[in-house]
């Protein structure tokens, strides 16, 4: 059997570093509080004018580079983001107009912060099916853009940035599994309130940034994540101990050392950005991988467990061999 496999990573995260002590300045916080309760030290926010789709362009560009793959080779772009461009087109199709991959497929995968864990999961069928042999996978996003700079309890956890992986045909084994999880009934606990469709009247209310019941989405995150983290080791007969390494989603760091705690992967190979990065939403897990690609901690041949959680609720795990 042909796994699609992981043949290069990249990311880009804006220039701008927004600090703990930048924001004692601008709002009722410190730094110790955001340190204890989410890990975050410091966040890279988008410069004016920088967008979705250039943070993702230069982070497919350093996965295209790392896989030896021209774009012209590409048969499918899908990006992960919540924060796009422009309505259409969309980032996927910026993107390949910018790097010159122009006839493949190209499209956006809306799922919050488990946005680009659906668009792996998605790419990953077409290429197990024989159906693409290049797909380049991007999460990006410039959430600096939906947050109220005013509202303490969310604009200390979201920032900007991008990933990206290649994937293509492996006899070696490659994605093993991805499993994928959305859940309606908490769709008010974090959302944005405007849109296309439903206007941009709450502009008007001052309510036009996210929100989030941050105590519940903690709780449920919990519970969810670990309960999928378990359920896909399961499936594959992995105990979790003996993964090599797991790349959580990067919302908070006792959300994360909880999940290690419950499948028993110590600390020490869990892989941990959020102290430099944030919460960058769909960008998160491809930003974190391709750090520890980049400075030696995953090699070749390691187990990796990739989980993320978002608005939705949305979420997901994949477990592969990289
Ligand atoms: N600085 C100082 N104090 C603060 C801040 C801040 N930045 N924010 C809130 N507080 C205060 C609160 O007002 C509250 O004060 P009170 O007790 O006087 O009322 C106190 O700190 C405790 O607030 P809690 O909300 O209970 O704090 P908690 O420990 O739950 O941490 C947090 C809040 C960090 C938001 C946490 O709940 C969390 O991480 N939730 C999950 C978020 C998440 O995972 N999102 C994932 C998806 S994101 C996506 O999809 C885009």
């Amino acid at each position: 059997m042909s796994y699609a496999r992981i043949i290069g990573t990249g990311s880009a995260v804006p220039e701008r570093v927004l600090t703990n002590h930048d924001l004692e300045a601008m709002i009722d916080t410190s730094d110790e509080w955001i340190r204890s309760r989410t890990g975050i030290e410091r966040r890279h926010i988008a410069a004016t004018g920088e967008t979705t789709a250039d943070l993702g362009e230069c982070a497919a560009r350093a996965a295209l580079a790392a896989a030896g793959v021209k774009p012209q080779e590409l048969d499918m772009i899908i990006v992960g983001t919540t924060t796009p461009d422009l309505v259409f087109p969309n980032v996927g199709i910026l993107i390949q107009e910018r790097i010159g991959a122009n006839g493949c497929a190209a499209f956006s995968c809306e799922a919050a912060c488990a946005g680009f864990l659906y668009a792996l999961s998605v790419a990953e069928k077409f290429i197990r099916l024989g159906e693409a042999r290049r797909v380049l996978v991007i999460g990006a996003e410039t959430l600096s853009r939906f947050v109220d700079w005013t509202d303490r309890s969310t604009c200390v956890l979201f920032a900007d940035g991008a990933g990206a992986v290649v994937l293509a045909p492996s006899e070696e084994t490659g994605i093993l599994k991805t499993h994928l999880y959305a859940d309606g009934r908490y769709k008010d606990l974090l959302y944005f309130p405007s849109g296309v469709s439903k206007g941009f009247d709450s502009l008007k209310s001052g309510k036009d940034f996210v929100q989030m019941r941050g105590n519940e989405v903690f709780r449920i995150a919990v519970r969810e994540l670990s309960r999928a983290a378990v359920r896909i080791l399961d499936e594959a007969g992995i105990p979790g101990s003996d993964l090599d390494w797991m790349v959580p989603h990067q919302a908070n760091l006792r959300i994360i050392e909880a999940i290690s705690k419950r499948i028993e992967l110590p600390m020490e190979r869990v892989v941990v950005t959020i102290q430099e990065h944030g919460n960058t939403s769909a960008a998160s897990v491809p930003l974190a991988l391709d750090v520890a690609v980049r400075d030696g901690r995953i090699q070749r041949g390691q187990s990796l467990l990739l989980e993320a959680f978002g608005g939705g609720f949305t979420w997901g795990a994949a477990l592969l061999r990289f």
